[in-house]
Formats: structure tokens, C-alpha cells, sequence
């Protein structure tokens, strides 16, 4: 697919310009890293796997009143989207407890929340992505209150419709990651909040609601083994066809 300059590569997409201004590529790539790349390897298909279930979500997300900066998949790696100002931070939602919550706390993982968690932590690598409160980011001007309590509406809307989307098929929505993006108007002053980034078993946990068996990156980070598997059963149960196009 044509392309512009390659402006980013990070640990599973590289971005490349857009051949329409406003657009960027987003290549999605085998490699997969955990622990802040401490820990690397390959899923292969992965990439495939990512672009399409990304492509599903966010179609299904606009069809709910989120905007998102999808426009199309190009291929069977790459996707056309619009070019946002990433707003510096991983917005985590958390249904039931795992991961680095359970260690954090001590909890054992599994438990349910009473209600949906909220979380977020500064997007920044080399300091390990941390933990922050909502006080660091409006003191820090990384979103101001607007922003932030859109953030939170769309990410409870959006929890609400992929839970029930997934227990649909089986799979139990544990957590996730998302990233928001400022798409700026021709003035270059106005902007709107819209969902960025990616949705797929790499940025979330998802549990086989009969069996809690894990179909999600931390077969990889937990060396589980059976992440190809995993990660084409949570596309087959989508829906999504793997044929190679
Ligand atoms: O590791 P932790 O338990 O904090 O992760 C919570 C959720 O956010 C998981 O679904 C994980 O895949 C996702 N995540 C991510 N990118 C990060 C950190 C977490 O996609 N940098």
C-alpha cells in the first residue's frame, strides 16, 4: 500500500505518513515485548490478528457515538486513521483484578470490582509508564477537567459496550488500555477528544468466560504458551476472517 515517510516505530506498530494530509499508517507487527521490553519476542500472525480485531472494535465504537481516528484497513497489516496529539497518557479500565493491580495490592487476581476502575499512568518508556492520580494530570496540565471528564465518560461507554460485546462470545473483559488524541480543526486552535491507538488482546485481558483460560498477550508475558492459538480463537469467535488477502 502506498505510504508516506516512516515517522515512529514502536514496539508492535510502526506509524508511517499518510499519502492524504491528516492520515497516518499504522503497521501492525509480529514483535511482541513485555515488563517494558524487557522481555521480547514474536506471536506469529499477530499483526494480522491486531489490525483486524482493532478494525472491529472501532467500527463497532463509531457505531455507538465514540469518534475514533479509524478510517479504513488498507491491508492485511496496515490501517489509514486520522493524525491525532496524543494526549500523554494509558488509560486503564479494570473490571476485575489482575496484573499489576493484584501485585500492587497484594490481591489475588480474579476478584470482581464492585465497580469499574478507572486508572492512569503517564505514557512515558523509559520511566516504566507509572501510575498516576488524577491531581498529577490536571497540576501538570496533561489534560485540563474538560478533557478529563470526557475521557471518563467515553471510557465507561466504552467498557460498557466491549464487555457486553465479548461475554457475547464467551470471553470475559477484564482490562484495558486506551489512549485518547486531540484531532485539531483547520484553525488549529479547536479540537475535539477522540479515541486512538489500538483495541486488541495485546492492550487487554480476556478470559474464556466458561474455562478462565487466558487469550490475551500475557500467554506471552506469563510464557504460558498457546498465544497464537489464543489470539486466533478470540478472531474466530469475532467473527473475523484470517484468510490472507
Ligand atoms: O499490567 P497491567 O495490569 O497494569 O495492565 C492493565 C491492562 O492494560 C492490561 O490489559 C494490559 O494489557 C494493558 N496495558 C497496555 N499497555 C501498557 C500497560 C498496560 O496495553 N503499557
Amino acid at each position: 500500500m502506498p505510504k508516506g515517510e516512516k515517522l515512529y516505530e514502536g514496539k508492535a506498530k510502526v506509524l508511517y505518513k499518510g499519502t492524504e494530509p491528516g492520515t497516518i499508517v499504522q503497521y501492525f507487527k509480529d514483535d511482541a515485548t513485555a515488563f517494558n521490553a524487557q522481555k521480547k519476542g514474536t506471536i506469529a500472525g499477530k499483526g494480522i490478528i491486531n489490525n483486524k480485531v482493532t478494525e472491529l472494535v472501532m467500527h463497532n465504537l463509531e457505531r455507538i457515538g465514540i469518534p475514533t481516528h479509524f478510517i479504513e484497513r488498507l491491508s492485511d497489516r496496515e490501517q489509514l486513521v486520522r493524525e491525532v496529539e496524543i494526549v500523554p497518557l494509558e488509560v486503564i479500565v479494570r473490571n476485575v483484578v489482575a496484573g499489576t493491580m493484584a501485585k500492587r495490592l497484594g490481591m489475588e487476581e480474579g476478584i470482581r470490582l464492585e465497580r469499574p476502575l478507572v486508572e492512569f499512568s503517564l505514557k512515558d518508556d523509559a520511566l516504566g509508564d507509572p501510575l498516576i492520580a488524577e491531581e498529577h494530570i490536571l497540576s501538570l496540565d496533561l489534560a485540563d477537567e474538560d478533557e478529563l471528564s470526557e475521557i471518563f465518560d467515553m471510557t465507561h461507554q466504552i467498557n460498557d459496550f466491549l464487555r457486553g460485546m465479548f461475554a457475547g462470545i464467551g470471553i470475559e473483559l477484564i482490562d484495558f488500555k486506551l489512549e485518547f488524541g486531540r484531532l485539531y480543526e483547520e484553525d488549529e486552535v479547536s479540537y475535539s477528544l477522540i479515541l486512538a491507538d489500538e483495541f486488541s488482546p495485546d492492550n487487554c485481558r480476556l478470559w474464556d468466560l466458561k474455562t478462565g483460560e487466558k487469550m490475551d498477550k500475557d500467554r506471552f508475558r506469563r510464557d504460558l504458551g498457546g498465544e497464537v492459538e489464543a489470539y486466533q480463537e478470540v478472531a474466530r469467535r469475532l467473527g473475523i476472517s484470517l484468510e490472507t488477502e
